[in-house]
């Protein structure tokens, strides 16, 4: 086979030399228009998990590789004149010169030719090859070529940074950040040699700009860092090398293969240098396409093998690295943040390592967050921590305050509707639901969607809080969790707005009744479906009707006894139609910017605050976005939660979406919770956050390093009422059981 590799960095001379040694009679060249020891950069780093790999894919230039590393197990995280190390992370590192020069000598070994000081400027000089490489880096110009066929996507993230090198060895994975008179700086800086260190400066584009370093010369960059960063480099000196100050473009395509062309490496798809991986990509793209070719010969089938082995780990660590690149961005706002908990933040930026995972790595670091944050609790909720030897809780049986609730752990069961109602009236079947999860020891129970009248219902399932006998009713629900559970319990009062008068879940989510229909209201007479019924714009006097009704079921809770309310301005039912563009067309005082069209919304917190007492708290669940274009945003859903904390709102509940059918959400793990984060940080208010959660690691994780106050599980508790005590089994955690179940203590469960 002729194979010619254009670009000689790590993607295009390793597969070179993997396809080489797989096969000498392979024909393989490789050419790159750089001198052989003419490089960009500094140093690289890999896990040890990446060089495992390498090793099996080729021992020779893996020995060679271990040998020229720098390893170091610790990351020293400098923030606001301290330094927070965690240990256990196993990082090489090692120069970009020294690995190409590794992976030179084991291409010429193995009888590559190596043409350096070669532009390749179109391909027509190699259409004889059987397979070209496009291994020509991040500005690919074989990619831009065929930029249609490939699918090219490209998105300039908007930080400014730039690469450099210092002549401090920094004995850890190190991330400095630092604030002057211009803002906040963020450096990534790691040894690779005993003698240097890479030293990535990065910035928001503002402050590069306010520190003049638009207009800087190279030396002036090295000048600038040198004096603002003299403390940490403790005299020693900053490198540059093609040092351009730059952003950072996140590639794409959506095919990697057109014809007897394909990419690798940053040509392909990049993953920000905050998770240290793009080489690391490179060369196990690399491994891929070699082992593709070397199983299937014909080479389309090959490429296609390649393409779809490779594609969903490359696209799950893009993710991942968006997600840290998206940190880096807005760290200002973690800068309120105290050292240890900024440092967890900081490490579980990814949302993939975990307090449990770095329970592994560095239990001492751990243990220091989790006294931290307990303490913190202890202060917060007035209650004293467990004396020792009591072992300090993991966060996640921590209490916390709302008002003078005070919750005893953090996990809370979400409302979810059981279409099991009669008239509104809830029965047998939710004391059952409701009373078993709260003795499954989650803190806090949130009744379903409960409507605050009739026509307010979703279906005729639908709870109700709109007649007298619905107080008793609830009351004696209440009355069970109050006397044989630790637990609390809330109402969820809602009005379903344009998305009433529809189906029980399992006959058909969203869908309109057969018969038996009755009229709906909205911020504008739009149906959810095409050929849902239309909903009649409110008028002021409905308004006030409803509004009024939110007031009356409030006065119900409380009379039924409820320890906390949620406000239910999620999901595109009524409240929430008034705050998404997309379903509030409203041409009156009510609609138009989101300060109007929260009017409505507000007045109903307002009249619902005045009557629910004061020593309760209320929370309101909002959809951080809409999940389409026009709607709203995150950044709305900050101004959202602010005005809401400014009206004496306790808690914001941060849902998503299911505001319009055509929405397009991006589900995952923990999909919802970077919007809880973002809105606890910029709008200062507590929030709970829902979507995917289903591990205590991930609770724990994302309590340590602020990102929630508390986390709510749905389908969680749907699957496992006893979710919450399950998971203190799991930690050895002593969460007491109702005494009627105490001998479950002897039994051990074996499927776990
Ligand atoms: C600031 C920064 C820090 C980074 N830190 C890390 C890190 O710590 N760890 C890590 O793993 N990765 C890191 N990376 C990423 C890493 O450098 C790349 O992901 C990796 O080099 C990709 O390898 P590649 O072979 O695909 O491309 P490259 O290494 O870019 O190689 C492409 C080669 O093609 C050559 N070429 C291009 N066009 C032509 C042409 N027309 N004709 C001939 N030759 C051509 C170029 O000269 C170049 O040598 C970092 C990147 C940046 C920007
Ligand atoms: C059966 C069911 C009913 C639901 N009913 C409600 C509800 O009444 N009120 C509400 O705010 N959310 C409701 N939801 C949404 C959940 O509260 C939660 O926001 C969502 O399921 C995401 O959490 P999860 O991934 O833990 O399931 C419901 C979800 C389910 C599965």
């Amino acid at each position: 086979m002729r194979i010619v590799c254009i670009g000689g960095g790590p993607a295009g001379l390793y597969f070179a030399a993997l396809m080489k040694k797989a096969d000498p009679a392979h024909d393989v060249t490789v050419v790159e228009r750089n001198r052989a020891d003419d490089t960009f950069g500094f140093g690289v780093v890999f896990s040890d998990a990446t060089l495992e790999h390498f090793a099996r894919a080729d021992r020779e230039t893996h020995d060679d590789i271990v040998r020229a590393f720098a390893h170091w197990d610790d990351i020293d995280i400098h923030y606001r004149g301290t330094v927070v190390t965690s240990t256990g992370h196993g990082f090489a590192g090692m120069s970009r010169q020294q690995l190409l020069d590794i992976l030179q000598r084991r291409c010429r070994s193995l009888g590559v030719h190596l043409e350096f000081e070669t532009e390749v400027r179109d391909l027509e000089a190699y259409r004889d090859a059987d397979l070209i490489l496009a291994a020509d880096g991040v500005n690919s110009a074989i990619r831009a070529r065929h930029a249609d066929r490939f699918g090219r996507q490209i998105e300039w993230q908007p930080n400014r940074f730039v690469w450099l090198g210092t002549t401090y060895p920094f004995p850890a994975f190190t991330f400095i950040f630092k604030e002057d008179v211009h803002g906040l700086w963020r450096v990534h800086a790691y040894r690779y040699d005993a003698q240097h260190a890479t030293f990535i400066l990065e910035t928001t584009d503002a402050t590069w700009r306010r520190a003049g370093l638009d207009e800087a010369s190279e030396d002036d960059t090295v000048a600038f860092t040198e004096e603002l960063f003299a403390d940490e480099l403790k005299g020693h000196r900053i490198l540059k090398n093609r040092s351009l100050w730059r952003n950072f473009p996140v590639v794409r395509n959506a095919r990697w293969s057109h014809d007897n062309i394909v990419l690798v490496g940053d040509a392909a798809h990049t993953a920000h240098f905050s998770v240290g991986s793009g080489t690391k990509l490179a060369m196990e793209d690399a491994i891929a396409l070699s082992r593709a070719l070397q199983r299937d010969r014909m080479v389309p089938a090959a490429l296609e093998a390649y393409e779809s082995e490779r594609r969903p780990e490359v696209e799950s660590l893009q993710r991942a690295a968006q997600v840290s690149l998206e940190w880096f961005e807005t760290a200002e706002r973690y800068q309120r943040l105290e050292p240890i908990q900024f440092a967890m933040s900081l490490l579980t930026r990814s949302l993939r390592v975990t307090h449990d995972n770095l329970k592994v790595r560095d239990p001492r670091f751990v243990a220091t967050v989790d006294r931290w944050f307990a303490e913190g609790a202890a202060r917060q909720t007035g209650i004293p921590l467990p004396t020792t030897p009591a072992p300090t809780p993991p966060p996640m049986f921590t209490p916390f305050r709302l008002r003078d609730l005070v919750l005893s752990n953090r996990i809370v069961v979400s409302p979810m509707c059981q279409y099991s109602a009669e008239d509104g009236t809830p029965n047998d079947w939710h004391l059952v639901h409701l009373g078993g999860r709260a003795a499954g020891g989650a803190a806090l129970v949130v009744a379903e969607m409960t409507d605050v009248s009739r026509e307010g219902r979703i279906s005729p399932g639908c709870t109700g809080m709109y007649k007298p006998e619905h107080v008793g009713a609830w009351k004696r629900i209440v009355d069970f969790v109050h006397r044989r559970t630790p637990a609390r319990i809330a109402l969820q009062l809602a009005h379903a707005g344009r998305k009433g008068s529809t189906r029980r879940m399992w006959e058909g989510v969203d869908e309109p009744l057969p018969d038996g229909n009755w009229p709906l209201v909205s911020a504008s007479p739009i149906p959810y479906f095409p050929y849902s019924q239309i909903p009649r714009e409110m008028t002021r006097v409905d308004m006030d009707l409803v509004r009024d009704q939110f007031v009356e079921a409030a006065r119900m809770a409380e009379a039924a006894g409820f320890d906390m309310l949620e406000l239910h301005m999620a999901h595109g039912y009524l409240l929430a139609s008034f705050i998404s563009p997309l379903t509030n067309l409203r041409t009156d005082a009510y609609g138009g910017l989101l300060e109007l069209r929260l009017r409505y919304p507000l007045e109903v917190f307002d009249a619902v605050r005045a009557v629910w007492p004061a020593a309760k708290p209320i929370s309101v669940k909002i959809s951080a976005t809409d999940w389409a274009p026009g709607g709203t945003t995150a950044a709305d859903a900050v101004r959202v939660a602010a005005r809401l904390r400014a009206h004496g709102c306790d808690a914001i509940t941060v849902s998503t979406g299911q505001t319009v059918p055509y929405q397009r959400p991006v589900y995952g793990r923990l999909y919802q919770t970077p919007f809880s984060d973002r809105i606890r940080h910029e709008a200062g208010i507590p929030t709970m956050t829902v979507g995917n959660l289903s591990t205590h690691a991930d609770a724990n994780s994302i309590l340590a390093a602020g990102r929630a106050d508390l986390c709510v599980l749905a389908r969680g508790h749907l699957y496992d009422p006893y979710w919450t005590r399950h998971a203190a089994r799991d930690q050895d955690f002593d969460l007491r059981w109702p005494d009627q179940y105490l001998s479950v203590k002897s039994f051990t469960p074996r499927a776990r």
